[in-house]
């Protein structure tokens, strides 16, 4: 079987709230989703390609403030031209706009998240991160947009939607995150790579942190597709959250 095609998902409108939301992770065979400190090593370069081609889709990716300290934080599409074209034949900025969630204010400002010149990229900082630390993000000229304490993830949403007009938010991780995320009933889809390694561990995190559900409350999804690839090893499936 060939490899997916995530570059032009068929996508419904979304809520007036909020964008839809993609959830895209990578994990090994034993269910972890970080091996030395970060995601490397669990995904193939095909798995690297779909990440991309989902990028193409979307208005806005985030990762919490850990992903971007860790493994850093980026909307580009690694130079892959066609994928570049298919978003100027759309209409769309050369990529996606590009953010973060913190409370501590403590981000790797030396990042091309911070840095970069080539894509837009805005922070959503808790109103309880110290003042230092917030005088030292805006001063990189990036956005900065205060989101009240015990809100911050609806009320990033919401900006998100009616401040910059974002329709498909790509979620990127991690896993502390994406726990807040269904806990606000705010994923559409999962993209899930399975990749042939194993992690090991009783300390290492898995797609999905925070508190665990009960069974009548958990999350259910749909599949919509599973796609083996002999060549990787891999399987990529999509899911869609019975709301
Ligand atoms: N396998 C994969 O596909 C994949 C994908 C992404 C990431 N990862 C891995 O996952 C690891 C990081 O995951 P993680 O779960 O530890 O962290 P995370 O979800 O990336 O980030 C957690 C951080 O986000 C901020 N945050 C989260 N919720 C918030 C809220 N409601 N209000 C304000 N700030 C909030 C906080 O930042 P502050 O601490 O700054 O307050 C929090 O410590 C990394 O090792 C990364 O490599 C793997």
């Amino acid at each position: 079987m060939p490899k997916p095609d995530y570059t032009s998902l068929d996508l419904p409108e979304p809520p007036g709230d909020r964008p839809y939301v993609l959830l895209n992770m990578v994990m090994s065979i034993d269910g972890k989703v970080v091996i030395e400190e970060t995601e490397q090593g669990i995904g193939s370069a095909v798995d690297q390609r779909l990440m991309r081609e989902l990028r193409v889709n979307a208005d806005i990716i985030l990762n919490g403030a850990s992903t971007l300290r860790k493994s850093g934080s980026s909307p580009r599409l690694g130079g892959i031209q066609e994928l570049e074209q298919i978003r100027a034949e759309r209409g769309l900025t050369r990529f996606p706009v590009v953010a973060t969630l913190s409370a501590s204010g403590n981000l790797p400002l030396e990042r091309i998240f911070f840095t970069a010149g080539d894509f837009q990229a805005v922070i959503y900082l808790s109103e309880v991160a110290p003042e230092v630390r917030r005088r030292a993000i805006e001063a990189t000229g990036r956005s900065v947009v205060t989101v009240p304490r015990g809100g911050e993830v609806p009320s990033m949403l919401r900006h998100m939607r009616n401040e910059l007009g974002a329709k498909v938010l790509l979620l990127e991780g991690g896993p502390t995150l994406n726990a807040q995320f269904f806990r606000e009933n705010a994923v559409d889809e999962v993209f899930l790579t399975v990749g042939p390694v194993i992690v090991g561990g009783s300390d290492t995190i898995t797609p999905v942190e925070g508190t665990p559900y009960l069974r009548a409350t958990a999350p259910r999804l749909d599949l919509i597709s599973a796609v083996p690839l002999e060549e990787s090893g891999e399987v990529f499936l999509r899911y869609r959250v019975r709301h």
